[in-house]
């Protein structure tokens, strides 16, 4: 195991490159299984989410090859049996989007109930719900779901809540069923808008991704391309955060402003500066922090993976600030931790209350799932003192070098072995 040791009170300094966007990645990767032909992965981020769909991918028999640390060639036309291995599929969330390409291409799929980032429940039956729509049946047995059809019919699909997993799977599993799909309520990230792309850019025909309707009808061949990811409008939240946190002046390179709209007005809200050019933006701070009331929303909303970052530099703020993030049960559980740097926050079910005191203490802090683990950096670069990051797994699987990326901007960020306490116990 392996933690960050931040030498916080340094004002972040200088240029950061975003990497591809781990949501679309994960999409599709997984959408390669639709395609007839070999296909090559560009700007695809270097975390551990992408390294187990890759993983799943050559288990299951697909040609993977690591062309350079952010580009892929794959070939799936040697996948035959659409059963993901269990003990790989059940690590993440995003496994569940095995179930609708191998749906979409066998009509059949075997897939782990997915695991991922412990936001509170998180069921599927949206995505079982898009894929009845279509003709399909499901099952559980032993922990996997199991979807199949004899044939896959285009359909009318409607989620009763804006899913953004749900509306991928759909996607997926209806960009080769018979005629024409209507998905209505869907979800419009532009993880959504890149997975359309990348879909079309092979020969599908899908219309309306990044709208609330998107219209699919079904094709038979889908050719072989390169394409590139889009830059992760999370990871770039995160680092703008980052500067305004640490009171620095940040360039982030390699973003698309617009994905980041609802981010910009909010840090401007709060009196941060935030200077947009066509593929950067600068953030920088001239005064002081102020208080803000935030609710995250869907696209083009401000988003939940940006509530935690944003919820910890609040505390730094000058006033009374008020977070309420309903998208999952529970996105608060960082809050504890921040509690340990003196943090003044209380938090009554979705509702967090910050009562900004201007400062942080450096503290051991554990990270409890991927956004929180990115906070605690956070906070940790903006506290006096030391702050100890553990579980620092949680975070690589979405941020690529996060600790080299840091550093690059002044930070005193350095990555050390936690011994492992049980082996140490059983060798003395
Ligand atoms: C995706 O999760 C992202 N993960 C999450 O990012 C992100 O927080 C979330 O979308 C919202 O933007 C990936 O893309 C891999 P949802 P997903 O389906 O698809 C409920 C990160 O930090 N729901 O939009 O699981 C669900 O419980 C991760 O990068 C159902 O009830 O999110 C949640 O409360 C964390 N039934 C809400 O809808 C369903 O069938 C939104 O979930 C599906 C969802």
């Amino acid at each position: 195991m392996e933690k960050f040791v931040i030498n916080g009170g340094k004002p972040l300094k200088g240029e950061v490159t975003i990497s591809g966007a781990k949501n679309a990645a994960v999409a599709i990767v997984a959408a390669t299984i639709l395609c007839d032909e070999p296909c090559v992965l560009e700007n695809v981020p270097d975390i551990s989410d992408i390294t187990i769909c890759m993983k799943i991918l050559s288990s299951m028999g697909a040609v993977v090859k690591l062309v350079n640390k952010n580009t892929y060639f794959i070939d799936t036309r040697g996948i035959k049996d659409p059963k993901v291995p269990y003990d790989l599929a059940r690590t993440m969330r995003a496994s569940t989007y095995f179930l609708g390409t191998l749906l979409g291409r066998f009509h059949n799929a075997y897939v782990a109930m997915p695991g991922g980032c412990d936001l509170g429940d998180r069921p599927i039956d949206q995505h079982l719900k898009a894929f009845a729509s279509l003709g399909a049946q499901h099952e559980l047995q032993s922990g996997e779901v199991h979807v199949h059809a004899n044939e896959l019919i285009g359909s009318q699909i409607y989620f009763d809540m804006n899913t953004v997993g749900g509306t991928i799977n759909a996607i997926m599993a209806a960009c080769k069923a018979k005629g024409l799909s209507i998905i209505e309520n869907a979800a419009k990230e532009p993880h959504i808008v890149d997975l359309a792309n990348f879909l079309n850019s092979m020969g599908a025909d899908i219309r309306g991704a990044g709208t609330d309707v998107i219209k699919i009808r079904g094709v038979n061949y889908l050719k072989g391309i390169t394409y590139g990811i889009i830059p992760d409008q999370i990871e770039a939240g995160t680092y703008m955060v980052a500067a305004a946190a640490t009171k620095g002046d940040v360039i982030i390179k390699n973003v698309i402003p617009k994905h980041l709209e609802s981010i910009t007005a909010k840090l401007r809200k709060v009196g941060v500066t935030v200077i947009e050019n066509d593929e950067s933006v600068e953030v920088r701070v001239d005064g002081p922090l102020l208080k803000t009331s935030l609710k995250t929303m869907p696209h083009p909303g401000f988003p939940t993976d940006m509530q935690p970052q944003f919820s910890t530099m609040l505390t730094l703020a000058e006033g009374t600030s008020i977070i309420t993030d309903d998208i999952f049960d529970n996105r608060f559980k960082y809050v504890s931790e921040l509690r340990r740097m003196g943090a003044d926050i209380s938090v009554e079910g979705t509702v967090a209350v910050i009562q900004g005191t201007g400062s942080l203490q450096g503290s051991p802090v554990v990270a409890t799932d991927l956004r929180a683990g990115a906070a605690l950096i956070i906070a940790g670069l903006a506290a006096n003192g030391v702050t100890e990051v553990e579980n620092i797994h949680y975070i690589e699987r979405g941020y690529e070098s996060i600790d080299k990326k840091l550093k690059g901007l002044g930070a005193d960020i350095k990555r050390v072995v936690v011994p492992d306490v049980d082996h140490m116990r059983m060798s003395s």
